[in-house]
């Protein structure tokens, strides 16, 4: 009979069987199915042997990185490679608005960061591990326009030094044939907190759609404040788990508001929240007012630079679940 404590059982041993004493470097987003394969490895490999690499694009939430790490350590990591690549990604990105040049502009330079990385990272005979699902395969190449990005995101396309181990038969790939509900049950298993197993998707790249326009370090920082108490607030209140995907979209537009008797012109943010079962298509959440309320006015309050909230009221379609 199936059950996952089988699943990793049998798994376990498939894994060790094909990896022998040799290194096995995989590569994490901080998303639920890169730690759930980094939990996964670290309990059926010696963790000795087992490398981590994250990059930082400097468009990632805050405290993410820090979270990611923490996480790994407390699975037993004994490896990690944190890459600062922010200013490789912020650079690039300077002067352009166009979201889908930014996508390309974010996704060719993860690729480029990536190989680079690989490459100095480790040599010679040893694995490449990717979380990759199921889903993802099946999904592989059917995209169009946006979606195509998505998928290229998740596969790493056009990564020579990820081709070159999928050619040399080095690529492990332990939660292939996993579904996401799957991929959830086995973290809670592995002992991989809520926060991360129940998080909400995160798009590749990053806040750099989430900031409308052009993207800088500054927006960033704004909108990851921001973001963070529309967050932690969702949590807190017991709405978090309710929502399929809850975040916030900082606007190009700068809007009045009072600052003692002058006039002061500061930044509009967008909040977000869908419920969905894929987010092929999606509702809007019906976000108890009071709540709504509490949380612009925690936002204005805190964020100085924030001066007017707003709650998107669209669903998909017409609308999609990202502004760009
Ligand atoms: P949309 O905005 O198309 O989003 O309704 C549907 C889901 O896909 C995510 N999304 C992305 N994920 N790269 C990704 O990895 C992207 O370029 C991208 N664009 C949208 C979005 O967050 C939502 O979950």
């Amino acid at each position: 009979e199936w059950s996952m404590e089988t699943y990793i059982a049998k798994e376990g041993e498939k894994l060790r069987e094909r990896v022998g004493d040799k290194e096995v470097l995989l590569l994490i987003s901080g998303g639920v199915d890169s730690t759930v394969a980094g939990g996964l490895l670290l309990k059926t490999l010696d963790p000795n042997k087992v490398h981590f690499m994250y990059i930082d694009t400097g468009l990632m939430r805050k405290g993410e990185s820090e979270e990611v790490s923490e996480n790994l350590k407390k699975l037993g990591a004994k490896h990690l490679h944190l890459i600062d690549a922010r200013d490789r990604f912020l650079g690039p990105l300077s002067g352009e608005s166009d979201p889908e040049k930014k996508r390309k502009i974010i996704g060719n330079m993860f690729i480029e960061v990536q190989e680079d990385e690989i490459r100095s990272t480790l040599s010679g005979d040893y694995f490449l591990a990717q979380g990759t699902l199921y889903t993802d395969l099946i999904e592989s190449g059917k995209g169009v326009g946006k979606n195509a990005q998505v998928i290229k995101s998740h596969h790493n396309v056009g990564c020579k030094a990820i081709e070159e181990k999928r050619e040399a038969g080095l690529i492990i790939e332990p939660l292939e044939f996993l579904y996401k509900d799957e991929v959830r049950e086995l973290g809670r298993i592995l002992g991989i907190s809520n926060t991360i197993v129940d998080r909400h998707p995160f798009p590749g790249p990053g806040l750099g759609i989430r900031i409308i326009g052009e993207v800088s370090k500054e927006k960033c920082d704004i909108l990851r404040d921001a973001d963070y108490i529309y967050v932690n607030e969702l949590r807190k209140r017991g709405l978090y788990d309710k929502i399929w995907q809850a975040f916030s979209v900082l606007l190009p537009v700068k809007s009045v508001g009072v600052a003692g008797d002058a006039r002061d012109y500061s930044y509009v943010l967008a909040l977000r929240a869908v419920v969905s079962s894929d987010g092929m298509t999606a509702d809007v959440y019906d976000f108890p007012m009071k709540d709504l309320l509490e949380i612009s006015a925690l936002i204005t309050n805190s964020v100085k630079d924030i001066g007017r909230v707003t709650y998107d009221i669209s669903s998909k379609p017409p609308a999609t679940i990202e502004w760009e």
